[in-house]
């Protein structure tokens, strides 16, 4: 029987196709704990995504002259690859491009509209593009965006607010009065103190400088601006703004968010305020974790340092990686990332601790029983300390990761695991197999470590999903009623009599100085700068006046234009040139949208001979540059039908 549920989420990521292990961090946890509540008995919900929209996206995806949705696709792609590398088990993956999304978040613009909280107004601000923020002057620093450090721009424009000054006495009641509902608790008076008591202005939530983004519903020309669209999806997911029965009655409110420190902001006081204007309850627990930090700054300017999660899971698997993560940080701190201590973590950890006890404790039943372990015989003075270990341990494994202690957390089961060797060290088995005297006692210590180990690899399950299913093999349980998880507080259901196998160490040892000198020759394998190779296009042969005179250009503007049925990569345009209309099939999908093609003045080859281009006519062509991958369109701002020479 369910326990109950319980909802995690991550924040949805800007698509960046180079995701470095410090973006990771918040997901590896996130399913760190989803793995924990279902295997503990809860209906878990975790949700993840990516954040599709802003002026920086649409100025990425213009760079390298795809349209947005065809670049995010292709971004997208990549962080779900990563997801499936790294084996996070998500249930949802949202996209604020996905169309379901996008309804959602129109019909809560609409009702926050409706009752008086957005309002229009006008915006004057100083702007940072690449931030997609708006600051005041007081914010700034030298000047300049304080997120960023770049130059900002005045801005003015209509827009809608939402009336976040309005929640002001709400949201510092809430915060006062439920200091746990944001870990760690110094973030509490952060959000009072810096933010709430100098008093909360109205939020900008709508663009009309851009179009990639969620139209607004009650006002053409206008997208919704980034945090609303963006907040919104942990209830879009759930299906929001349907709220009687399926997953929002199930899941919401949310028990934790887990969030990076730089956006606690938004997610607190924009999102709480929202959800309090949308009268439906505020999630149980946002936690601001701390950042993973390199030497000298930041994480994409990487140094000599492996960040790159995929290099770092080839050569040491995805449980190592994960396990450091958690096990290395204090999850409400930030800490330092260098390679050396990724391997001394390793070792000493895995490879040593756990690593060492289940080769160590499978060799010695095959050795001194073979390979068959005995029933518990003659006690000895240690197993009573190593059981009261070994059982107590997910009562505080519970408690650490109540608070998302999940360093903590494992440390708690390795205690079990030092506790294991320690015993061997006390019992000594191999002393006792020399005297048949001690043969009973022998059978105590066997029978004690293998089911230690049992215990162990029960409790590292939603840490090291792997590393528990090899112990399992070389232990010989299947997964089920052996390996359930509140068999850890019980001691002695392994099944005596059962043969073990060894199998290849779990963790090899890593020899540090040789793999910091190859993860060295790496990284700077990776720096060597790539030699440009500038395409050169050759000049066509020599033509003379006449034969470029026998070229027909006329102007032309496009006054309608959709998708061809049959051709992913071609559109069908309507060009009106001069009194006549004429239709042109033009291989431009990837770069243009119907939507943004109507209306431009293009220039038309206008006596070329009409084809069929996939069973559509073709009337002439349009003119295009093209640099690279980078297509734009040849235009002119003069009535239409003009000669162009
Ligand atoms: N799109 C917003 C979130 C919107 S949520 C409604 C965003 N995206 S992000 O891609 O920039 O960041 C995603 C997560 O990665 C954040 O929690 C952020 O804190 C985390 N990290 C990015 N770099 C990090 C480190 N170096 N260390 C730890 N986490 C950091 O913000």
């Amino acid at each position: 029987m369910s326990k109950g549920t319980y909802y995690v989420t991550t924040p949805i990521y800007y698509p960046s196709s180079k995701l470095h292990i410090g973006h990771t961090y918040t997901t590896v946890a996130a399913d760190a704990i989803a793995r924990y509540k279902r295997v503990t008995g809860y209906d878990v919900m975790f949700l993840t995504g990516t954040d599709e929209h802003g002026q920086k996206i649409q100025n990425v995806a213009k760079e390298q002259g795809l349209h947005p949705k065809v670049f995010l696709d292709g971004v997208v792609a990549d962080i779900k690859k990563l997801w499936e590398t790294m084996e996070i088990s998500y249930d949802d993956f949202i996209r604020t491009t996905d169309e379901d999304h996008k309804r959602r978040v129109q019909m809560i613009f609409k009702t926050l509209y409706e009752k008086g909280d957005i309002y229009k107004g006008a915006y004057e601000g100083l702007y940072c593009t690449p931030c997609e923020s708006f600051w005041t002057d007081s914010q700034l620093k030298d000047g300049n965006c304080p997120d960023c450090g770049r130059p900002v721009q005045v801005t003015k424009e209509e827009a809608y607010f939402f009336k976040l000054s309005k929640y002001q006495d709400q949201l510092l009641e809430l915060l006062e009065n439920n200091p746990d509902i944001l870990e760690p608790k110094s973030r509490v008076n952060e959000m009072i103190n810096n933010f709430i008591k100098p008093g909360l202005d109205d939020l900008c939530v709508s663009r009309s400088t851009f179009d990639w983004g969620i139209p607004v519903p009650i006002e053409e020309g206008h997208v919704i601006y980034v945090w609303l669209d963006a907040l919104s999806n942990y209830i879009t997911a759930l299906g929001y703004p349907e709220v009687k029965d399926g997953k929002f009655a199930n899941y919401w409110p949310a028990d934790v968010h887990l969030v990076g420190k730089e956006i606690v902001r938004f997610h607190t006081i924009i999102w709480f305020a929202i959800l309090m204007a949308l009268d439906i309850p505020v999630p149980k627990k946002v936690f601001g974790h701390g950042w993973i930090l390199l030497e000298g700054g930041k994480m994409s300017k990487s140094v000599g340092n492996i960040v790159d999660p995929v290099v770092l899971i080839e050569r040491y698997g995805v449980d190592a990686l994960k396990y450091f993560l958690l096990r290395e940080y204090t999850f409400g701190q930030d800490g330092l990332f260098t390679n050396e201590v990724l391997l001394n973590r390793i070792n000493a950890d895995l490879a040593n601790d756990l690593g060492n006890l289940v080769s160590r404790t499978v060799s010695m039943v095959e050795k001194y029983r073979d390979a068959v372990v005995p029933a518990s015989g003659e006690a000895t003075a240690f197993d009573e300390d190593l059981i009261r270990v070994a059982t107590s341990a997910s009562e505080l494994v519970d408690k650490r990761l109540d608070n998302l202690d999940f360093s903590g957390a494992l440390e708690e089961i390795w205690k079990v695991i030092r506790r294991t060797n320690k015993y061997i060290d006390e019992t000594m088995p191999w002393v006792l197999a020399k005297d048949v005297a001690d043969a009973s006692k022998l059978d105590t210590v066997l029978y004690h470590l293998v089911e230690g180990i049992r215990i162990i690899s029960v409790l590292i399950q939603p840490f090291l999903f792997h590393t528990s299913r090899k112990i399992w093999q070389q232990i010989k349980i299947e997964e089920g009623a052996l390996t359930a998880w509140d068999t850890s507080f019980t001691f002695g259901v392994y099944p005596v009599g059962t043969k073990v196998e060894k199998g290849e160490a779990l963790f090899p040892r890593i020899d540090i100085k040789a793999e910091l000198e190859a993860l060295e020759a790496l990284s700077q394998a990776g720096k060597a700068p790539a030699e440009a190779v500038k395409e050169v296009i050759p000049y066509k042969p020599e033509i003379t006046i006449d034969d470029f005179a026998k070229v027909d250009l006329r102007t032309a503007k496009v006054i309608a234009a959709g998708a061809h049925p049959s051709a992913d990569k071609l559109l069908i345009l309507t060009l009106q040139v001069g009194d006549e209309q004429r239709q042109v099939v033009s291989g431009i999908a990837k770069h243009y949208t119907p939507e943004q093609l109507v209306g431009l003045d293009v220039i038309l080859v206008a006596n070329l001979k009409p084809v069929k281009l996939r069973g559509e006519l073709s009337q002439g062509m349009i003119l295009a540059a093209t640099s690279g991958e980078v297509l734009t369109l040849v235009t002119a701002d003069i009535a239409s039908g003009s000669v162009v020479s």
